[in-house]
């Protein structure tokens, strides 16, 4: 029996690829508010052992989560065999410690509670900092699909000589790999954040790379104060026009408008935006199959 594949998202672009990929039936959802504000949800296909993927994209997760959950819930009690979530974002992850006394260290309990939703999870390149991997926190099977082959891949196709830098310590994981797939040199700088929108970045060494183009890579860009200040260093570095490069462009407020002003700006389409120009559907569709065939 096929795939069952329900979108909760409004990425219908991604969603539609990745189950079109896994020649899934689309699931029919009716979901709607009572006038009081609360949810309802209601399945209209028989999913009694059948696979199930749930495609929710969870940033701005708060006002997603619950639905995810009522929907897990409810294929389970309908004898789904087994329910999956794609989240190519995956929430909370840069809350893995408690910074300020009495503060949420949200990063677990909400691994716990998707722990407890569905039988397996399957993302892109999740902020690992604190946490070597998810099964730190997260109880069930996960798949990180990795984007740097796919960025290198573009590189490789679009810029001529390039010269990659990770404006953090936490980007070395990412940038290392895309430079090393993308043969090219890199450089990590040092980041300092003294609150949402006030970061301070370490001046980068590139005397040498004269003549290369810079690629500033990141995972997140969110109030994009990261790659801006960054930009601002490779401005004064006499260099060619940044092309900065994130895995998840969430673009917080004025973020795209002031970065494109200053870069050109690249991002995954695993969040919908007017930057996408690189492709991860397939790669999140083989996920999918790979945690299938685990059971
Ligand atoms: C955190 O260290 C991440 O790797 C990103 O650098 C960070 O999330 C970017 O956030 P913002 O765009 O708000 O500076």
């Amino acid at each position: 029996m096929s795939t069952l594949f329900y979108n909760l998202d409004s990425d219908t672009a991604l969603a539609a690829h990745i189950c079109r990929t896994l020649e899934a039936e689309a699931g029919t959802l009716e979901v709607r508010h009572f006038p009081d504000g609360e949810s309802y949800l209601r399945i209209h296909d028989a999913c009694k052992n059948r696979q199930c993927v749930i495609f929710c994209n969870l940033f701005q997760p708060d006002k997603k989560t619950l639905r995810l959950i009522f929907l897990a819930d409810t294929l389970r009690e309908l004898g789904a065999s087994q329910v999956l979530l794609v989240t190519p974002y995956l929430a909370y992850m840069r809350q893995d410690k408690r910074f300020h006394e009495g503060e949420c260290v949200s990063s677990k309990p909400f691994a716990r509670l998707l722990s407890q939703a569905v039988d397996g999870l399957i993302t892109i390149d999740p902020h690992l900092h604190r946490y070597h991997s998810l099964s730190e926190i997260y109880s069930i099977p996960t798949l990180v699909v990795q984007a740097a082959p796919l960025i290198a891949d573009w590189i490789a196709k679009n810029i001529q000589n390039p010269v990659l830098i990770g404006p953090d310590s936490e980007s070395e994981q990412w940038v290392s790999e895309v430079a090393r797939l993308a043969n090219a040199p890199f450089q990590i700088l040092e980041k300092q954040r003294f609150g949402d929108y006030q970061v301070s970045v370490s001046i980068p060494e590139l005397e040498p790379y004269k003549d290369h183009q810079p690629v500033l890579v990141d995972d997140i860009i969110s109030s994009g104060r990261t790659m801006l200040e960054t930009i601002a260093h490779l401005d004064h570095s006499g260099l060619s026009r940044t092309t900065a490069i994130g895995v998840h462009g969430i673009f917080a407020g004025s973020a795209y408008t002031q970065l494109s002003e200053k870069a050109n700006v690249v991002t995954t389409d695993c969040i919908p935006h007017i930057s996408n120009k690189i492709e991860t559907g397939s790669a999140l569709a083989n996920a999918v199959r790979q945690l299938q065939l685990k059971g």
